[in-house]
């Protein structure tokens, strides 16, 4: 069975073939991320303008990479929600379009359940992942962040989610802060490794609490306090020509550091706390800042100590692409026609 997935619900525009629900015969992927960094974040008029434009390109692509037509495809796999309205009406449109001229099925495609289903894509002539149910996931985008159980392909529960920020709205927010342009995890991931996550000891806000909840938006209040103290003996040494000693070029990189590892040990503990309270042996995780190295690191770590298995999507595949919308839509796919 092969199915073609189209994503279009933010800022990329995505078309996949996938084969047997988990091989990825090609993901193509036209970024706008350099258009909407002038603007700091995505602006969805512009973001939908861009869709219209690329979704033709980036499905014909899709189709010549997996060496397959259009003919060859049992049913198209779009992502319906949630997302920004421009941009996922024009990726629903063209595929609805698409399906109805070929007669092809479309299948609607919950995002996040579409980011879940990209744990276990690989690409071809790589070693197949299973992972049985039941098993909790760690989901983690910019605008989510969720423990859910996935009891099996039908049935999933949250456990617990972020009460204001979500953990990838966070790392974009004091990337803004710090003036780094967007999106901001990369990038703060990036300057990270050469900084020191003890320079500052950031609050973990609801880290000790027993429910499963989170909330990242005193974290960024702390980061812009702790920017705007340092900017004002910044002032000063314009009058006295004393330089703050932690104005030097590593300030920046030990400040991404210390807030990394201020959200990774809340996400880290909180997703230990769920599998240990629900009791199940495997843990996942998805979503943009899955692809975070010290987040994949420290899980890592510590499930390996509380002796849990873990599986992660390649980073590929954590961000927003259309082979994971197009692995859900093979899973809850049912042939009709
Ligand atoms: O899942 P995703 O691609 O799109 C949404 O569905 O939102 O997630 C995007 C988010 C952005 O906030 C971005 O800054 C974050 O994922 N992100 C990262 C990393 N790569 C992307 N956050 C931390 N570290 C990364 N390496
Ligand atoms: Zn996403």
């Amino acid at each position: 069975m092969k199915i073609l997935g189209i994503e279009s619900t933010c800022d990329e525009t995505s078309a996949a073939v996938v084969e047997d629900k988990r091989i990825v015969l090609s993901n193509i992927l036209a970024s706008q991320a350099k258009l909407h960094n002038k603007y700091g974040g995505v602006v969805p008029e512009l973001a939908s303008r861009k869709h219209l434009e690329a979704l033709p390109i980036v499905v014909d692509e899709a189709l010549n990479e997996a060496k397959v037509s259009i003919d060859d495809i049992d049913a198209i796999a779009v992502s319906k929600e949630p997302g920004l309205p421009p941009a996922l009406q024009v990726g629903y449109a063209y595929a609805s379009g698409l399906a109805t001229s070929k007669n092809i099925e479309l299948i609607e495609v919950n995002h996040l359940e579409g980011h879940i289903s990209g744990i276990w894509l690989v690409h071809k002539g790589d070693k197949k992942k299973r992972i049985p149910y039941p098993y909790l996931c760690l989901l983690v985008s910019g605008g989510h962040t969720e423990i859910r159980l996935v009891s099996d392909k039908k049935n999933q529960k949250i456990l617990g989610r972020t009460l204001d920020d979500a953990s990838g709205e966070a790392f974009d927010k004091v990337a803004r802060i710090l003036g780094l342009g967007y999106p901001g995890g990369p990038i703060i991931d990036m300057l990270s490794q050469e900084g020191d996550e003890h320079f500052m000891k950031f609050p973990r806000p609801m880290i000790d609490s027993e429910n499963l909840d989170f909330s990242f938006s005193g974290l960024k209040t702390a980061v812009m306090r702790h920017v705007d103290t340092l900017q004002k003996d910044h002032d000063q040494f314009r009058k006295d020509k004393t330089l703050h000693k932690e104005l030097t070029s590593n300030w920046v990189n030990d400040v991404a550091a210390s807030f990394q590892e201020a959200v990774v040990d809340v996400l880290v503990t909180k997703t230990i706390n769920a599998a240990n309270q629900i009791g199940v042996p495997i843990i996942t995780m998805a979503g943009g800042v899955s692809a975070n190295s010290r987040l994949r690191d420290m899980m890592g770590r510590t499930c390996h100590e509380n002796v849990f298995e873990l599986f992660y999507p390649e980073v590929e595949f954590c961000l927003d692409n259309a082979a994971m919308i197009a692995a859900r839509g093979s899973e809850v796919f049912k042939r009709t026609k």
